[in-house]
């Protein structure tokens, strides 16, 4: 049966599409048949995160009823596919955001997992994608305001019947200042089901149009998502690739 699962936040620009695009690609690492899709509909960027830069089909012309899921899906060379998102301004034209539950309706069988990718807020292109999906990741930083705001969201899961899974903490950077995860958990109520620290990496394997996983796969930012789809998958997985050794620790010591 496929999962479909939504990622979210309350807050903008946390990590959601870099959460969607490295869990897809982990996932498809594994086996499993994934699907990643950018309900994003007035500022995707998934699209751009693997680089798959000038599509004739997108969501907004299935939602419109031009295309047929099937039609708007690529491939990365990671194995992942993909339905991105329309780029212009014209896309959101006669676009029916509330038809996305049919459309997934016809993405539903074949894959193991559908991935949305939301907008940020609380606005109705995010309940759209939370309220098409059975279960929620929600994304975090370690701060109050965007906690606040990822507590908001999972109202809007539970009130809408989605299953919330858990908590995302991104960008940590291990600073005092920061809400620990025992904080994250007790003001959400939530599990953190996985913590990825802050890293240049990200933006590194973005440039690459690649997820981290893809393009460093064998980086410990690699290792907590291919943990957290592991985690998802009901996968046993421990981290093979990278036990830190000595010589990486000399290396990171000289910069
Ligand atoms: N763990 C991380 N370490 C460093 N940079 C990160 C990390 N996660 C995300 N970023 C950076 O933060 C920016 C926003 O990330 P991303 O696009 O995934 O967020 P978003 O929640 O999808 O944003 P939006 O709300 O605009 O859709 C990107 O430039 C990305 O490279
Ligand atoms: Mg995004």
């Amino acid at each position: 049966m496929t999962r479909l699962i939504c990622v979210s936040s309350g807050k903008g620009g946390v990590g959601k599409t870099t959460v969607t695009s490295n869990l897809g690609s982990a996932l498809t690492e594994f086996g499993m048949d994934t699907l990643v899709m950018d309900t994003n509909l007035t500022n995707p960027n998934l699209g751009f995160h693997l680089g798959i830069p000038l599509y004739p089909n997108t969501l907004h012309d299935v939602l419109r009823d031009e295309a047929h899921i099937t039609e708007a899906t690529y491939i990365h060379n990671s194995g992942l596919r993909v339905v991105p998102a329309g780029l212009s301004v014209d896309d959101l034209k006669d676009t029916n955001p509330e038809e996305l539950g049919d459309v997934l309706l016809d993405a539903v069988g074949e894959p193991e997992f559908v991935i949305l990718d939301s907008a940020a807020g609380l606005g109705q292109e995010s309940v759209n994608s939370i309220e098409a999906s059975d279960e929620l990741i929600v994304v975090t930083n370690p701060n109050l305001p965007a906690v606040t705001d990822a507590l908001k969201t999972a109202k809007i899961a539970e009130d809408a019947g989605t299953h919330v899974l858990g908590v995302v903490l991104n960008r940590m950077k291990g600073h005092d200042s920061e809400l620990s995860v025992g904080e994250v958990e007790d003001m959400t109520g939530y599990p953190v089901v996985a913590e990825v620290p802050e890293h240049d990496v990200v933006d590194e394997a973005i440039a690459k149009k690649s997820p981290v996983v893809h393009h460093a796969p064998d980086h410990h930012v690699s290792e907590r998502f291919r943990k957290l789809a592991a985690d998802l998958a009901g996968i046993d997985y421990v981290p093979e690739r990278r036990r830190e050794g000595i010589f990486d620790r000399i290396r990171s010591f000289f910069g």
